[in-house]
């Protein structure tokens, strides 16, 4: 069984972007850790990133039938993307919605979540090791 892990915009330049918000750990050591940790609990993953929002719907589309479970960090689309919430609907599986950072804790134009109503759980302001929680409780959730 394959688990998505999704990353949107900006991700692409974790580990030099804002590290004093987003940390210095690349996306790079972020999909590793997914993929150890989905590794002990029998996971395989699929690692993708994009900055465009078609994009993402596409990989959410693509994973419907093909994946089991999806971590999805959306980044700033995660505060305008009604058509990225349609496509998280539209996807029958555990979703763990992470943020490196906790948006409740920034400005208010971070807190509200297009992606949350449709999530099972959210992770958030764990920095990178959110990942591996997010990875944890999806195992626990698809061994259920
Ligand atoms: C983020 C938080 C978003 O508000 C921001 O636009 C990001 C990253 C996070 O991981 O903390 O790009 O999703």
């Amino acid at each position: 069984p394959t688990v998505l892990v999704l990353n949107g915009p900006n991700l692409n330049l974790l580990g030099v972007r804002e590290p004093e918000i987003y940390g210095r750990t690349t996306l790079a050591d972020i999909e590793e850790m997914c993929t150890r940790t989905a590794a002990e609990a029998g996971l395989s993953v699929r690692c993708l990133q994009s900055n465009h929002e078609g994009d993402l719907i596409d990989a959410v589309h693509e994973a419907r039938e093909t994946t089991v479970g999806a971590i999805i960090n959306a980044g700033a689309y995660t505060h305008t993307s009604l058509a990225l919430h349609d496509a998280l609907k539209s996807y029958d599986h555990p979703i763990i919605e992470v943020h490196l950072s906790n948006p409740h804790a920034r400005e208010s134009f971070r807190h509200h979540s297009f992606l949350s109503p449709a999530a099972t759980a959210v992770v958030a302001g764990a920095g990178a090791k959110g990942y591996v929680h997010a990875m944890e409780i999806l195992a626990e959730d698809l061994d259920a």
